[in-house]
């Protein structure tokens, strides 16, 4: 659940540890899921069962069964639900972009960081190794359900998806939205830490692909504006104002402007950045997995009333996160620290998920950036999260969150924090009835909170990607209808 491989991000880390980084290798990395398929007898089963349903669906419909490829789009001929039924947003061309900007990125996943080899890391179509540690503490049948997915996978597991997405279309006239399946964040990695490396090469490959894609005629028609992106780490990664600094100015290139870009971490102040949540290691194959995790987590017996999990070494003496831990380790009877500092969590334990399956809830403070992985973390175990800046996750996930946010959060001004509010006597307040009120809320929203499995996705569910994909879809077509741009 919580592969950190760099438990400084999504802050930008000034001094990570090759410790740190999760070091095992695969040659066993596979950009399809067939490898899944010959591994995993129980997804071909799920499979096969799947495309019975199809089939039966098909004949049904009357329908020549030699139409229907699982991995081209799904076309539909009369007859069938017509087109605007089953995409009522409109349908994505992906863009074929040369290998270079993504197949071979992964190719190289043992160049990919400074560090050492991610190959491990991004196998499994993005979603890392089997999380088998999870065996004693989740259901038997979600067990198969669980990676030890790294935070920085998104672009990985949102392309495959992509690939195998009912409202996929092969001709670009018939598109809502253009996706460019460029690996941004796993391109601009390995050159983020090393002083070896120039300005010119964090920026190389953004460049060049938007090199790429400017002649595009689809690009040029619309200067952009129905084309997405997804990049798999926070904003500030790719926004560098001066040669000097940190990060890629990815961003900040002229053929961005109006791009939508699918980011971990927003700026909550660009209209074109879009917050989706950072992959956890729950990826559910469907709909019924996800029941029977969310009647696990309902059912849970929480015997700590909070929880901080992170890394607590080097907190300067007046870090937020610092009073944070003080008041929770001075409070051992109610609140539980998770002490992941150095590389204490990146062993593939569960202490993590445990942790937040058995504590009401989680604090969430920022760190050197806004976000964390471990708000997503917590939210699937049932945990509520406790936030203390409005841009941890209020202005970053409005897709995928409830819009009230205390329907299923807890707000504490930090400043009280500093003023010496206890966080339990704010906790405390809320009734059994409440918190039991807040937590169904967190668990009715996990669908949108976890990307499936890629084939074509969870059936009466919509995940993550449906989501993500379904907003910029929308949003594209409010422009369409005169909405200004801005
Ligand atoms: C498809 O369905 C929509 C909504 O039911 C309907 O408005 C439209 O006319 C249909 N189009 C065709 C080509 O049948
Ligand atoms: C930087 O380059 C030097 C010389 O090529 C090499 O010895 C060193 O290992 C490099 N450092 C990093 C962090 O890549
Ligand atoms: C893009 O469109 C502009 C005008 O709309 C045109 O002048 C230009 O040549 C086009 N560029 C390409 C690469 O098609
Ligand atoms: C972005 O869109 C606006 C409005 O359509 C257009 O005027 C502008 O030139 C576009 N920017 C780029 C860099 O294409
Ligand atoms: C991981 O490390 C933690 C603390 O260092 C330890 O308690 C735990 O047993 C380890 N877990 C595994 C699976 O090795
Ligand atoms: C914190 O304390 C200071 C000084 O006593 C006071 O001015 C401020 O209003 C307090 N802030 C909050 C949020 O309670």
């Amino acid at each position: 659940m919580l592969p950190i491989s760099d438990p400084h991000s999504p802050e930008k880390p000034k001094t990570p540890t090759k410790s740190s980084l999760d070091r095992k290798n695969s040659n066993s990395f596979s950009f399809s899921h067939i490898q899944t398929l010959i591994y995993h007898p129980r997804s071909c089963l799920i499979l096969l069962i799947l495309i019975l349903q199809i089939l039966i669906l098909y004949a049904s419909l009357s329908l020549p069964i030699s139409t229907f490829s699982l991995h081209a789009p799904i076309s539909v001929k009369s007859g069938g639900p017509n087109s605007t039924e089953l995409c009522p947003d409109g349908r994505v061309y992906v863009y074929d972009i040369p290998e270079q900007f993504n197949k071979e990125l992964l190719q190289n996943c043992d160049k990919l960081s400074p560090f050492g080899s991610r190959c491990g890391t991004f196998m499994n179509n993005g979603f890392g190794e089997k999380f088998t540690s999870v065996a004693n503490v989740v259901p038997k049948s979600v067990v198969n359900a669980w990676y030890w997915t790294d935070q920085f996978a998104l672009e990985i597991i949102f392309h495959d998806r992509m690939m195998n997405y009912k409202c996929r279309t092969m001709e670009p006239e018939s598109a809502t939205a253009f996706y460019i399946p460029f690996y941004a964040g796993l391109a601009v990695g390995k050159y983020l830490w090393s002083s070896n490396f120039t300005a010119r090469d964090r920026d190389y490959h953004c460049e060049m692909i938007l090199r790429w894609v400017r002649e595009k005629p689809y690009f040029n028609r619309s200067s952009g504006w129905d084309h997405f992106i997804t990049m798999g780490r926070i904003t500030w990664d790719f926004r560098r104002s001066n040669d000097g600094d940190w990060g890629s100015k990815c961003i900040y290139l002229p053929e961005m402007r109006n791009i939508s870009r699918l980011l971990i971490e927003r700026n909550s102040w660009d209209y074109f950045d879009v917050g989706v949540p950072y992959p956890t290691g729950f990826h559910p194959s469907s709909a019924n997995d996800v029941k029977i995790w969310q009647n696990f987590v309902n059912g849970r017996r929480r015997s700590t009333l909070y929880c901080f999990a992170g890394a607590t070494r080097g907190f300067i003496k007046n870090d937020f996160r610092g009073l944070l831990l003080k008041q929770c380790y001075a409070d051992s009877e109610k609140c539980r620290v998770v002490d992941c500092g150095g590389s204490k969590c990146s062993n593939r334990t569960a202490a993590i998920l445990e942790t937040f399956l058995s504590s009401d809830f989680c604090l969430q403070p920022r760190g050197d950036s806004f976000t964390r992985r471990s708000i997503f973390d917590c939210m699937v175990a049932g945990s509520i999260p406790v936030f203390f800046w409005k841009r941890t996750a209020y202005y970053q996930y409005e897709w995928f969150l409830p819009e009230e946010a205390g329907s299923y959060s807890v707000f504490i001004d930090r400043n009280e924090v500093e003023n010496g509010t206890s966080i339990r006597s704010v906790l405390e307040k809320f009734s059994q009835e409440e918190v039991k009120k807040m937590r169904a809320k967190v668990v009715e929203y996990i669908p949108k909170l976890v990307y499936a499995k890629p084939n074509t996705g969870l059936k009466g569910m919509k995940d993550a990607f449906d989501i993500a994909v379904e907003g910029v879809l929308k949003r594209v077509k409010e422009r369409e209808g005169g909405y200004k741009w801005k």
